[in-house]
């Protein structure tokens, strides 16, 4: 498994309330999960069941960070049309994973922007 790296921001531009750091800690709202389940049934259940996204999965990627996941999701699939969701979408499927894996939500949406998702360790729900 890999290292969790503590990058922490050291500029000055630091905003007020720290942005979460960990999945467990609300990355993402509920709104973004329901449009993220419409998008996996709709897109990717062709090829995918719901349940291959849980447990082992999310800890195959415990210690990266959610930018990692989402570029790797976002350049490769759906694997017919690679990249053709738009990164919100992208954004919105991810929530619905971690939803899935029993990590909570939270009031502020989830990114899609890969660079500031980078700020974001993956955890699962439970070590
Ligand atoms: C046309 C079939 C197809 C569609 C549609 C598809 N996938 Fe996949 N997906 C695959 C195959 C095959 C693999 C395993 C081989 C691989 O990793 O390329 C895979 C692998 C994955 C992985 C594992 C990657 C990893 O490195 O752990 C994820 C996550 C994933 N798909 C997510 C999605 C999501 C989200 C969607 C919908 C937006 C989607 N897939 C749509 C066929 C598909």
């Amino acid at each position: 498994m890999l290292a969790v790296a503590t990058a922490l921001p050291t500029s000055a531009q630091e905003p007020e309330v720290a942005p979460p750091s960990s999945t467990r800690e609300g990355v993402y709202t509920v709104e973004q999960a329901e449009r993220g389940e419409e998008i996996m049934h709709d897109v990717c259940a062709n090829c995918h069941m719901d349940d291959e996204f849980v447990g082992t999965f999310i800890k195959s990627w415990a210690g990266a960070s959610v930018g990692d996941l989402f570029e790797e999701v976002s350049t490769s699939m759906p694997q017919d049309r690679p990249g053709s969701l738009r990164p919100r979408q992208y954004a919105q499927v991810l929530a619905y994973i971690f939803q899935l894996n029993g990590l909570p939500p939270g009031e502020v949406l989830m990114s899609s922007s890969i660079e500031e998702l980078r700020e974001i360790i993956i955890e699962g729900s439970q070590g």
